[in-house]
């Protein structure tokens, strides 16, 4: 796959807005080295195609889980169910300090180790040991076998044998990867790439308040990924927050263009212009004049100091949102009010996700930056609403299967990538079984 740092970025006197051209080089599809004929979308809900894409790009690829500050003390844990996979994962942080994951089941006779009323349901909390539920068997946090109730009884039981199953667990920018493959093909930093290595720089530390929210969609997880990955929908989907009087017709006045795409290996990244993300944004509301906030940001950006050097590799300027699609789902939104987001999305079915968003703001240092992070969040909430609202239609429509030949243009040349590199995983997964 090729790298393309291709900037079309011009500024327009016009109406006092910022146009972006497409680049004089050619098209960022090509330019990023793909095709540009018609997509197929049966990745999207075809039953054979999801039963591949399982094992092909999740048990292949590696995972974002966590964050280390969801452990922040010995003995924290958090259990995360990928039911698509079977698998319940305890990652759990040891009295050395390490995280570790484990696969959440006992070994004496297989029961699920840490649950609270619902041992279908993600738990989290802190414990001193873990205790199985079952017959009391005892596993220390690192893992190892600590009490077996009434040990006489058993026959050759030997502590190595009894270790809870580990899962490859690594840390990079205070987050937690897993990886279900006995043997990882790359290591974590192999996998997410030199550009994508170089974020570690961004200052997480300074924007420590995490809100979390979830929601469970009738979709194919790749299809809220494409949602976040162009900026053509938004003069429909979300034309009530933006600038009726601008021009809304002809290839260089639309004013929704993405300046700058990259494409680093299996990953992707959006570049967008201005603090405001070039989201023109119509005449505030009352509220949004209240608070000082809207759906992108508080007014106030805190100073966090440098952003590192990952963030803009397409030297945008101004610079305004990175949007860095990492493989296969988890997305890394830096804001340039200096906040960020991220999206990770769980398979449920073919035809439904799991969605986890987090925000990420630094500490307010007053009660009007409290109240402004508050009404942001709101009103974020509301932009998402926005961007799953198409989803449940989309994913009807092509499950009629009365077309499979898409026609998208080269601003969604980060969607092109995804479903790519997708069908290329589950292609090569299929070549190897020999289908
Ligand atoms: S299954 Fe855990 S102690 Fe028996
Ligand atoms: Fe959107």
């Amino acid at each position: 796959m090729s790298t393309a740092h291709i900037s079309g970025l011009t500024e327009a006197e016009a109406a006092g807005i910022q146009v972006f051209e497409k680049p004089a080089a050619g098209s960022w599809t090509q330019a990023l080295g793909m095709s540009t004929g018609p997509v197929s979308f049966k990745d999207s809900y075809d039953e054979n195609f999801y039963q591949d894409e399982k094992e092909a790009v999740f048990r292949r690829n590696w995972l974002n889980i966590a964050h280390v500050n969801e452990l922040p003390r010995n003995g924290s844990y958090l259990v995360k169910e990928l039911k698509f996979l079977n698998v319940s994962v305890l990652v759990i942080r040891g009295m050395d300090g390490e995280i570790r994951a484990f696969h959440n089941l006992c070994s004496h006779r297989g029961n699920k180790l840490m649950w609270d009323s619902d041992p279908g349901k993600e738990s989290r909390g802190v414990c001193r040991q873990i205790a199985c539920k079952y017959h009391g068997w005892r596993f220390d946090l690192e893992g190892e076998i600590s009490y077996v109730h009434n040990a006489p009884e058993f026959f050759d039981l030997e502590a190595e044998k009894l270790k809870l199953p580990a899962i490859h667990c690594e840390v990079w920018a205070g987050y937690n990867f897993i990886n279900l493959l006995p043997e990882p093909l790359q290591t974590l930093r192999d996998f997410l790439g030199p550009d994508v290595v170089k974020l570690e720089t961004y200052p997480f530390e300074k924007m420590p308040r995490l809100y979390t929210f979830e929601s469970e969609i009738d979709a194919n997880w790749k299809l809220f990924m494409d949602a976040f990955a162009e900026l053509y929908h938004i003069p429909y989907v979300h034309g009530k927050v933006t600038n009726n009087a601008l021009p809304q017709t002809g290839v260089d006045k639309i004013p929704f263009m993405v300046p700058f795409f990259g494409a680093f290996g299996k990953h992707r990244l959006l570049t967008s212009a201005g603090r405001k993300g070039n989201l023109n944004v119509r005449a505030r509301k009352a509220l949004d004049a209240l608070f000082q906030a809207n759906f992108i940001g508080t007014d106030h950006v805190p100073d966090v100091g440098s952003l590192g050097t990952g963030i803009n590799p397409g030297g945008i300027d101004p610079w305004g949102v990175d949007s860095w699609q990492m493989y296969p789902n988890w997305v890394f939104i830096a804001w340039g009010s200096n906040y960020w987001y991220t999206y990770r999305y769980w398979p449920i079915s073919a035809t439904r996700h799991k969605f986890e968003w987090t925000v990420s703001f630094t500490e307010p240092a007053t009660i009007r930056e409290r109240l402004a992070q508050e009404h942001a969040l709101v009103m974020m909430r509301e932009g998402v609403l926005q961007d799953a609202n198409t989803l449940q239609a989309t994913q009807q429509g092509l499950m009629s299967g009365a077309r499979d030949d898409f026609y998208i243009c080269d601003q969604e040349v980060a969607i092109r990538h995804l479903h790519e590199v997708v069908q290329a995983d589950v292609a090569a997964y299929r070549a190897e079984k020999g289908r």
